[in-house]
């Protein structure tokens, strides 16, 4: 999940490697580093933490050069120290790694006992070793980088330089994702066409196992089997448009605040609005006839896919597998014949959503890819794609990726409905419009911001936080506890309503607030008897829930959020706003760094 970026310009390339490293920090922050080639020798600068470090000490002391490699940590191998940043080099090639070599022990031993001290505690130091001893041992740098390869074992994007070999770059891929750019007298490496946009849009995306040659002129690609393959360039969509944050004090705010237009914009995507129908792009399976649906994904992703298993069971009659792809891809799940298996990635190159994907693939499945980059590995590998046109989040923790997710689930789920016959017309029609409403819903909510400041001032001053609802609130009290944990560095637990008295009620004092998410729904009696155990036990409740519903509860509860009185088939995609600003609040009072909060990354492209 780092990000790679390598240049043969026709200019000092340093300042561009560093802008294209500027739009790869979502994929990790924990170091950056640039190596470039001047009078054939290589020089680099490499900084622990943040982008800006780096800017810093190439202010100081800057690099020239025409060709270069960067790249921006996410730390697997070795603490995020400047140390452990890549580049990593020898005198004769510098390396940028995205990746874990699974075997870099036994190999790590092999280079210790050729003589060579190891000067980081890095996996990738040592394929910077192998190359060269391979480079020692006479080979070209193509045929050592090829050599090398050969014996990696695990995941990895690689571009190398070579000490003297000014016109040389050299990338490889297995695994993670690698894109060649080209340009007039120039040439490109990087993890995504977004990080090139810069510098062109002519992209050739590298296929697994592929290894690229680039010269200033052009680029020679080798498939696994070490056999010449042509590879289409095609024109990028990716922009490089870096949004700014505007008026707002995070990206993250700016994104909550951003989705009621672009919900807008993806129920513009799935729906007729002006008739209340819904409109879906031709599906490559017929929902009519379909047995079940797989739903694979990871993190807030996954939350949505199980809001929407809720939704395709209920509405649909539509039985849905839904896992965790970490754990899905190692399971060796049974899959049925002509099968319909969905992956929802706001990046499109989550590792482990991409390795389920290849699964399902492999067992004769029909994919569909519920992406928000378009050009993404899960995009490219999937037979239907459906956008979810949130435009560019930055925040690494999802939010508006996760409402729009929502709402094509939503509209798909209406779609499947509609053809399995479970809704008529009028309820289409009815469904559709309570979607439409989304949006005005929304800005309803955003309504109680000063009242969850309050309650988020709060929450700084406990350990614990404990958020419980039943039905599609059960999936939203596990968004909201993730989102405050992933924040805020608070303990927060999500957990369905009904189970608490088979544990969590144990955690029960005046210590740890409750978060009931109870809207006006079937369920809500239910999920109210379980906020009374918590009361009686002298439980701190906060109940989000209508304001008459809340009126019932007043003098039990210590405070409340109030919910606009949306239809409880949408209430997920409208009630993700209170706990998003919540998390956000939170995070704000206990002064953490919101848009890119420790050790995560957000596109976890390692297992
Ligand atoms: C990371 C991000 C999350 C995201 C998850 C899945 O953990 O921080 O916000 O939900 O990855 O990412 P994806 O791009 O597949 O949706």
């Amino acid at each position: 999940m780092c990000g790679i970026v390598g240049i043969l310009g026709t200019a000092e390339v340093a300042p561009h490697i560093v802008d294209a490293l500027a739009l790869l920090e979502y994929r990790g922050y924990d170091s950056a580093g640039i190596a470039t080639l001047d009078g054939g020798k290589i020089d680099r600068r490499r900084a622990e933490g943040k982008l800006r470090n780096l800017r810093n000490s190439l202010a100081e002391a800057p690099l020239s050069g025409r060709s270069g490699i960067g790249h921006t940590r996410w730390a697997t191998h070795g603490a995020p120290t400047k140390g452990n940043a890549h580049p990593h080099v020898t005198p004769r090639v510098a390396v940028v790694h995205n990746g874990i070599i699974e075997n870099y022990r036994e190999l790590g031993d092999e280079v210790t006992g050729a003589g060579i001290v190891l000067q980081s505690e890095t996996d990738t130091e040592i394929i910077a070793h192998l190359i060269t001893l391979e480079l020692d041992a006479g080979k070209t740098p193509q045929a050592a980088v090829a050599a090398t390869l050969k014996r990696l074992r695990g995941a990895f994007a690689l571009a190398i330089l070579f000490t003297g070999h000014d016109d040389l770059l050299i990338g490889a891929r297995h695994g993670p994702p690698l894109a060649v750019g080209h340009g007039d007298g120039e040439m490109y490496l990087g993890s995504d066409a977004i990080a090139l946009a810069p510098l062109t849009s002519s992209i050739t995306y590298l296929e697994d196992g592929d290894l690229a040659v680039l010269t200033r002129q052009g680029a020679e690609i080798y498939d696994a089997g070490g056999k010449p393959v042509q590879r289409p360039a095609q024109q990028s969509v990716a922009s490089a448009f870096r949004v700014d944050k505007g008026n707002y004090h995070h990206f993250m705010i700016k994104e909550i605040f951003e989705q009621p237009e672009v919900i807008g914009h993806t129920l513009a995507h799935y729906s007729d609005l002006a008739n209340d129908r819904i409109a879906m792009p031709e599906m490559p399976v017929d929902f009519a006839t379909l047995e079940r649906l797989t739903i694979c994904a990871c993190g807030t992703a996954y939350i949505a896919g199980l809001v929407a298993k809720y939704w395709f069971e209920k509405v649909a009659r539509l039985p849905v597998d839904i896992d965790i792809a970490s754990e899905f891809r190692y399971r060796e799940v049974p899959l049925a014949a002509q099968g319909f298996a969905l992956f929802i990635s706001q990046s499109g190159e989550t590792a482990d959503t991409l390795a389920a994907l290849n699964y399902c693939k492999g067992a004769g499945q029909t994919i569909g890819a519920l992406v928000n980059v378009t050009e993404s590995s899960i995009a490219r590998g999937a037979d239907i794609v459906l956008p979810i046109y949130a435009g560019p989040e930055i925040g690494v923790a999802s939010t508006k990726a996760f409402t729009c997710q929502l709402a094509a689930l939503a509209a798909l789920v209406i779609f499947a409905a509609k053809a399995r016959g479970t809704i008529d017309e009028a309820e289409e029609r009815r469904l559709v419009r309570s979607l439409a409403e989304v949006p005005r819903h929304m800005l309803d909510a955003f309504r109680q911001e000063e009242k969850i400041k309050t309650i988020a001032q709060g929450l700084t001053k406990v350990r614990d936080i404990l958020f419980l609802g039943r039905g599609t609130s059960f999936p939203l009290a596990l968004e909201g506890a993730l989102k405050l944990k992933e924040l805020s560095y608070l303990h927060a637990e999500g957990y369905a309503a009904g189970e608490l008295k088979h544990g969590p009620i144990a955690l029960i004092d005046q210590t740890v607030p409750v978060i009931f998410l109870a809207p006006d729904d079937d369920l809500y009696e239910k999920t109210v008897s379980n906020m009374a155990e918590v009361a009686a036990r002298g439980g701190r409740v906060i109940l989000i829930s209508q304001n008459d519903r809340i009126a019932e509860w007043q003098g039990r509860i210590e405070s409340s959020i109030e919910l606009p009185d949306a239809d409880p088939f949408v209430m997920p995609i409208v009630a993700a706003v209170s706990v998003q600003l919540l998390a956000y609040h939170t995070a704000v009072f206990m002064g953490t760094d919101v848009d890119q909060p420790r050790n995560l990354a957000k596109s976890v492209t390692v297992e």
